[in-house]
């Protein structure tokens, strides 16, 4: 894990226990929040079949992965590295940044979903296939039409999870941005907020920019957070929010 939260925050993300989703446990944790966690853990087998759960009980997860010619297959060993490493960072650093908000801004935030939606954000990956996910090189249009649809695809497998309508707009939009130019287009049905999306959508892109890809080096916190500023000056991102990552990152973020 690169990120820590803020203090307050560290006792709140420990995990409590297994929970059941679709007559299955260990995979999802809750923490004393009563937010969902996936579990980083190497049962494989286990895994699999959670996932394989949650594609049949939503014909829509087929039906994209048909559209889009996309094999099933169930890649854990991405899931797992994801779960302990970039969700994880995405969820310290979406609470970090939701801490330092003006009480004007929280107020219109679900913070339990914002934190159980960044940990489970890109759980639509592991349906990606691998040569895309971890191709050491630009994507090509079609390469980067499938990986996509990753948000849609997280979205409808967790659909039939008993989580909040806020948590699965936060899951399906955190690639969407506040000119609506990201992926996917907002559904006519979209209860999500702005301020939501933004955060988790901020979170995400630090994250990612702070981590070594196969095709670049990890960013330094400066270049991290000059390359988001680009975005605020293009209205891609809330002044408000970039605030508050800058002011996070100073606080807990080491260069
Ligand atoms: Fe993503
Ligand atoms: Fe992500």
């Amino acid at each position: 894990m690169l990120f820590t939260s803020p203090k307050k925050e560290n006792k709140e993300i420990n995990l409590k226990g297994a929970v059941q989703i679709n007559h299955s446990s260990f995979f999802v944790f809750k923490d004393t929040d009563g937010c969902t966690y996936l579990k980083s853990g190497n049962d494989e087998k286990l895994h699999k079949s959670v996932v394989q759960k949650m594609i049949n009980s939503n014909p829509h997860v087929t039906r994209l992965l048909k559209r889009f010619h996309i094999k099933p297959s169930i890649d854990t060993k991405t899931l797992n590295e994801l779960t302990s490493g970039h969700m994880n960072d995405t969820c310290n650093i979406a609470m970090g940044v939701y801490s330092v908000l003006s009480n004007d801004i929280k107020n219109k935030v679900d913070k339990g979903s914002l934190k159980e939606a960044s940990m489970l954000h890109d759980l639509g990956k592991v349906l990606i296939p691998s040569k895309i996910l971890n191709k050491p090189a630009k994507l090509n249009f079609k390469e980067r039409k499938i990986m996509n649809i990753h948000s849609t695809l997280g979205y409808e497998l967790l659909k039939t999870q008993n989580l909040s309508e806020e948590t699965l707009a936060l899951v399906r939009y955190h690639h969407q941005n506040l000119k609506h130019t990201g992926y996917p287009a907002l559904s006519a049905d979209n209860t999500s907020s702005d301020y939501g999306v933004q955060i988790i959508s901020i979170a995400d892109k630090y994250s990612a920019l702070r981590e070594a890809r196969v095709y670049r080096r990890r960013l330094s916190r400066t270049e991290a957070l000059l390359i988001l500023y680009r975005e605020v000056r293009e209205g891609k991102i809330m002044p408000a929010i970039y605030n508050a990552l800058f002011k996070y990152a100073e606080l807990y973020d080491v260069d």
